[in-house]
């Protein structure tokens, strides 16, 4: 399949059951389990989420997501050990599951300051669709403890939604 690498060796893709490690690995990077989307909030730990999980079963990536109409929503995708592709093999799994149920695309948001993240979606296929100018802003009331700078200090106001057709 086009955008499914083989995963290395003793690494395998599967559901996260355990999601309170996920809200309050969420909590700790970001201060809130609670992340807004296409204009929604979704609580990580009511929702979908899978993951790559090493030989040893510790959790390598995650994403958390939400089948919305024929969309993946994305609502947060993490890396555990950043810098070794697991990002970019858990995406090409969670583009090969949304194929297997008949998901057309998937979205994901990316807050103003987040580089690394920007680069990333773009590196895997993924293009600009919506920019949400003052979205973190106006939600921070229902995202309390949302924090308020992010990479290289940058202050946290706007929201870019990217998309990628499957
Ligand atoms: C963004 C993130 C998911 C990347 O995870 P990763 O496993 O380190 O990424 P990969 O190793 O698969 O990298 C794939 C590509 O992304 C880009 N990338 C990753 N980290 C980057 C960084 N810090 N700066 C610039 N580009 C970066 C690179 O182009 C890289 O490819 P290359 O190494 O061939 O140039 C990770 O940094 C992370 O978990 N960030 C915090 C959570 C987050 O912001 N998630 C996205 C929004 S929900």
């Amino acid at each position: 399949m086009k955008d499914r690498g083989l995963l290395p060796d003793g690494v395998v893709f599967r559901a996260v059951d355990e999601k309170q490690i996920i809200s309050d690995f969420m909590t700790r990077h970001w201060g809130s389990p609670r992340m807004l989307v296409g204009m929604h909030t979704y609580d990580v730990t009511e929702i979908e989420a899978h993951g790559l999980f090493d030989a040893a079963g510790d959790l390598l990536a995650f994403a958390s997501w939400k089948l919305r109409d024929r969309t993946i929503v994305l609502c947060a995708l993490h890396a555990l050990r950043e810098g070794n592709r697991f990002a970019t093999l858990l995406l090409g799994e969670i583009k090969a599951l949304a194929q297997r149920i008949g998901a057309r695309s998937i979205r994901s948001m990316v807050t103003n300051d987040n580089m690394p993240a920007l680069v990333f979606y773009q590196k895997n296929g993924f293009r600009f669709a919506t920019l949400y100018v003052g979205a973190v802003d106006a939600y921070r009331p229902v995202m309390p403890g949302m924090i308020t700078h992010g990479h290289l200090g940058l202050p946290i106001h706007d929201a870019l939604e990217l998309e990628c057709l499957i």
